[in-house]
């Protein structure tokens, strides 16, 4: 029937026990050394050695056989190899090296969290009781939501993933050749950017609300602030509140909540331009590390 969620990630980095606590830290669930899962979604992050940071691998979940036979007939059409069996394919994405895989599995459901009463001018709803969220509590990330990567090659890396393997255009942003895409109903979960280079840019993982994000990335910078990159904030495209963090490696990691859903593709309109801005509705300044993450020149360098 359709793809339907963003599974699983790998990325690779130099020093993986370098990078452990701090995934430890975010909130993930180190089930064995370097695998982590979420709260919802499983194991969903895997952190190996590597030579250089870099997202290495990303599995999709998908309904049934059809759709593996599908995205292995169109990966094929546009000359690319193929492995696949009757219930998983794998292909590697040729500008990024990403290797890309589907897996056919249940669709996982959520359960919300409790409704949270918030006070409004002329809606009060919590009378004589102060906010669930000023008392102290654990944030944990849900799920994976989101990865964004930068490609020698945005044009062509688009292409794989749209043509071959099935990805929804969620938006665009006009002049910079980037486009939202996405494999579920979330407004996107994957963002493929030009670069000088191929690299990982951030992996985003999804929050209660906004307290939420709040909470988890105070702790996070309280416990070592060279972690800030940026926020608190407001995506424009997505709408989503967003607070990133780096990881020791250099890759960002991102607090989300409150992402912007499509269920039927008629009723959305792809658009390529917000009337705010679209990195960012509200919230700090963007920092210049967070357009162009400070190695880079190194990791051009290294990959040269
Ligand atoms: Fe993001």
């Amino acid at each position: 029937m359709a793809l339907h969620r963003l599974r699983s990630i790998t990325i690779g980095v130099p020093s993986p026990d370098a990078v452990r606590p701090f995934y430890r830290d975010f909130g993930l669930d180190e089930r064995s050394p370097g695998r982590f899962a979420t709260a919802d979604g499983g194991e969903q992050l895997r952190v190996e050695a590597a030579p250089r940071r870099a997202l290495l691998a990303l599995a999709i979940g998908v309904d049934d056989a059809d759709d593996v036979g599908r995205v292995a007939s169109a990966l094929r059409a546009l000359g690319l190899a193929v492995e696949a069996g009757e219930r998983a394919l794998a292909a590697v994405e040729p500008v990024s090296g990403v290797r890309v895989e589907l897996v056919v599995e249940p669709r996982v459901a959520q359960k919300a969290p409790p409704r949270v009463p918030a006070n409004a001018p002329g809606d009060t709803v919590r009378v004589d009781a102060r906010a669930p969220a000023v008392f102290p509590a654990v944030s944990r990330p849900r799920r994976l939501q989101h990865v964004v990567i930068a490609s020698k090659d945005a044009a062509a890396s688009k292409r794989f993933f749209v043509d071959g393997i099935g990805f929804r255009v969620s938006d665009e942003l006009a002049g910079m050749g980037a486009s939202f895409l996405r494999c579920s109903t979330d407004h996107h979960n994957l963002l493929v950017q030009p670069g000088p280079l191929s690299f990982l840019h951030h992996t985003a993982w999804e929050m209660d609300d906004v307290d939420a994000v709040g909470r988890a990335g105070a702790a996070m910078v309280a416990a070592d602030a060279s972690r800030h990159v940026w926020g608190v904030g407001r995506h424009g495209f997505g709408s989503n509140v967003f607070w990133y963090l780096r990881d020791p490696a250099g890759n960002y990691a991102e607090y989300s909540s409150d992402l912007d859903v499509i269920a039927d593709e008629e009723a959305w309109r792809v658009a390529a331009s917000t009337e705010v801005h679209p990195l960012a509705a509200w919230g700090p300044p963007v920092p210049p590390a967070f357009l162009a993450p400070p190695d880079i020149v190194e990791l051009a360098r290294g990959s040269a």
